[in-house]
């Protein structure tokens, strides 16, 4: 598999995720994990539809910082069966076993973190199988933000690899988002939408149609998926799994984190603004170096101070207008063989 790095990025070989390993990335990825739970209601790291009472393994694939795993830890029916080398060797009948994957192990927590909750982490790449010895063996497997990483192949393979390493009636939870940069002026589409009209969002005159030049654009010319949060539910049910639960959410970002949502969101104002800024500034170089970053009438973008004032506009147009982009969680069970 070929693999697109920026200049200076630490990506592994096999990972088509440009954003390298480093503390803003860890920094940015357990923010994004707290503004989702909020947008959702999660007041633990599961939904309700989730029933934690009687797992015993749980996977966390592609786990980056490991984010979810530590989180599922704080869950007091979980934290007490913890498999931990706790002091006082305490002896559990039935404990639950936490492991965490990843293609790429610098995202990791340090080691001391990782032994104290017991968790096991392994360096994997999803879209190839796991080890026999994992198939079949997990109660819950989870697998979020993906959608810069795994192509429509990729994401075949994955979800056929998820499958193979749950138990029957195992749990496949995910957590994605697209690609694509709405706001009140131009609207999500509705929920029975079969897609976003990507035409009509790379056109747009401005701010919002820069921000899904650099944003969509790179999604596409990656050969991602830019509308997974329609597509999944469809895989899904391809890969052999039911839909047990699951929600899409428009989620904000600058000035709309203090309008929506009765101002909840209010607090991730200035991270989400940020958060784009950061992504895009690598987006915008990959696509620069491929000839592929445009202005609205076609142009090419082929300098560092153009792509910088493209990345300022789109920054105060998040800040100041606000955007919104489409997230959906799915928690679905495998099916019979
Ligand atoms: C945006 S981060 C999300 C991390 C974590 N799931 C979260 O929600 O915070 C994407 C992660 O996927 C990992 N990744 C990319 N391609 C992968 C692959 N083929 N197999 C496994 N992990 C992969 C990256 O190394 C990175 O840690």
């Amino acid at each position: 598999m070929s693999s697109t790095t920026i200049p200076g990025s630490a990506a592994s070989e096999g990972s088509l995720y440009v954003i390298p390993a480093t503390d803003p990335e860890k920094k940015r990825l357990v923010t994004q994990y707290a503004l989702k739970k909020r947008i959702y209601g999660w007041t633990s790291a599961v939904p309700r539809s989730v029933n934690v009472s009687s797992l015993s393994n749980v996977l966390d694939v592609a786990a980056g910082t490991c984010v979810w795993t530590i989180d599922f830890t704080n869950i007091p029916e979980v934290r007490a069966r913890l498999k931990v080398n706790d002091h006082h060797n305490t002896t559990h009948t039935n404990p639950v076993r936490l492991y965490a994957c990843d293609i790429e192990t610098k995202f990791f927590p340090d080691k001391n973190l990782i032994d104290q909750l017991g968790i096991t982490t392994f360096q994997h790449d999803v879209t190839k199988p796991f080890p026999a010895d994992m198939l079949g063996k997990f109660d819950i497997v989870q697998i979020s933000f993906l959608l810069l990483c795994l192509t429509e192949q990729g994401w075949t393979n994955a979800l056929a690899n998820c499958r193979q390493v749950l138990k029957p009636d195992g749990i496949l939870m995910l957590n994605e988002a697209d690609p694509v940069l709405y706001s009140t002026d131009f609207p999500p589409p509705p929920e029975d939408a079969p897609s976003h009209d990507l035409t009509a969002s790379l056109s747009i005159q401005g701010w919002l149609g820069n921000a899904n030049r650099i944003y969509a654009a790179f999604s596409v010319e990656n050969g991602f998926i830019p509308d997974l949060t329609f597509r999944l539910p469809g895989m899904l049910a391809a890969a052999g799994f039911s839909i047990i639960d699951t929600h899409r959410a428009a989620a904000p970002s600058g000035k709309l984190c203090r309008t929506i949502a009765g101002g909840d969101l209010a607090e991730f104002e200035e991270f989400s603004v940020e958060n784009l800024e950061f992504i895009f500034e690598h987006f915008a170089a990959v696509l620069m170096a491929k000839g592929k970053l445009q202005t609205p009438d076609g142009k090419k973008v082929t300098t560092q101070e153009a792509l910088d004032a493209m990345v300022a506009e789109v920054k105060e147009g998040i800040r100041s207008e606000g955007a919104l982009s489409l997230g959906r969680y799915i928690v679905a069970r495998k099916d019979g063989e």
